[in-house]
């Protein structure tokens, strides 16, 4: 059984007051049973070392270094103190024009550095109501995650883009029925697939976390706004220790 994860994506928040949010939650979990991912912005990452959380960069480059104006590299987040890196997040896809592709170069360069990514796969909403979720998942899937992917440096996260920041959620069969697909496809292409940690994002709180824990091939959750507060953060990283 791969550990549990329990992973915070500050996305565009947290000033260096905010870091007085991770001392709370370090106090509150010091014994955790589940490992603890904080991705914070860049600017935190150096400021954001602790014993007890794991740290990560929220996208980096392809390239190690070079002209590329305000990007970073997946080195330099492993210099700050990074060991994971979000690749594919679905903000990066729609604001950035961030293809399959990408992502799959973005990852090939966090491997490279030693980071462990955490690829983001999602459909919209129209998607769904298309009845495409599945196609549209296997297309990121395929095109997203390089061939050198292992359960050791890959985290695959499902987040329906329409579940968001909106406090929609798929009901858990929904679910269920996106994570088996992707467990499926990722036993079929990796040979420790069965081990990859497949999380859910999306609208993760503290009322809904033990539910959507208890859903087969859950194996944590990329969380977003409710990470920001050790108070929020801290039930859903206790209901993942119980699940
Ligand atoms: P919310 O938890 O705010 O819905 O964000 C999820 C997310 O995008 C995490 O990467």
């Amino acid at each position: 059984m791969p550990r549990k994860l329990a992973a915070g994506n500050w996305k565009m928040n947290g000033l260096r007051a905010s870091l007085s949010e991770l001392e709370t939650l370090a106090a509150r979990h010091s014994d955790a049973s589940v490992d603890i991912l904080i991705c914070p912005p860049a600017t935190l990452i150096g400021a954001c070392q602790n014993t007890l959380f794991d740290v990560g960069g929220q996208d980096c480059h392809t390239a190690e270094s070079g002209a590329h104006t305000g990007d970073i590299s997946a080195q330099m987040l492993a210099d700050a103190g990074a060991t994971y890196v979000i690749t594919g997040h679905s903000e990066r896809r729609a604001d950035h024009g961030e293809t399959d592709e990408i992502v799959a170069a973005k990852s090939d360069a966090a491997y490279k550095a030693g980071l462990i990514a955490v690829i983001c796969v999602g459909e919209t909403l129209d998607e769904r109501e298309a009845g495409t979720t599945l196609d549209i998942i296997d297309g990121q899937l395929a095109g997203s995650i390089p061939e050198g992917a292992t359960a050791d440096n890959t985290v695959i996260a499902y987040e329906p883009v329409w579940a968001i920041g909106t406090g929609k959620v798929p009901t858990l069969e929904q679910i269920a029925e996106v994570h088996a697909h992707i467990r499926a496809k990722l036993q079929a292409r990796f040979s420790d697939g069965a081990d990859m940690r497949i999380l859910y994002g999306g609208s993760v709180k503290g009322s809904n976390a033990a539910d959507i824990f208890g859903v087969p091939h859950v194996d944590g959750a990329l969380v977003g706004g409710a990470s920001l507060k050790a108070d929020d953060f801290s039930p859903i990283i206790s209901a993942l220790e119980a699940s």
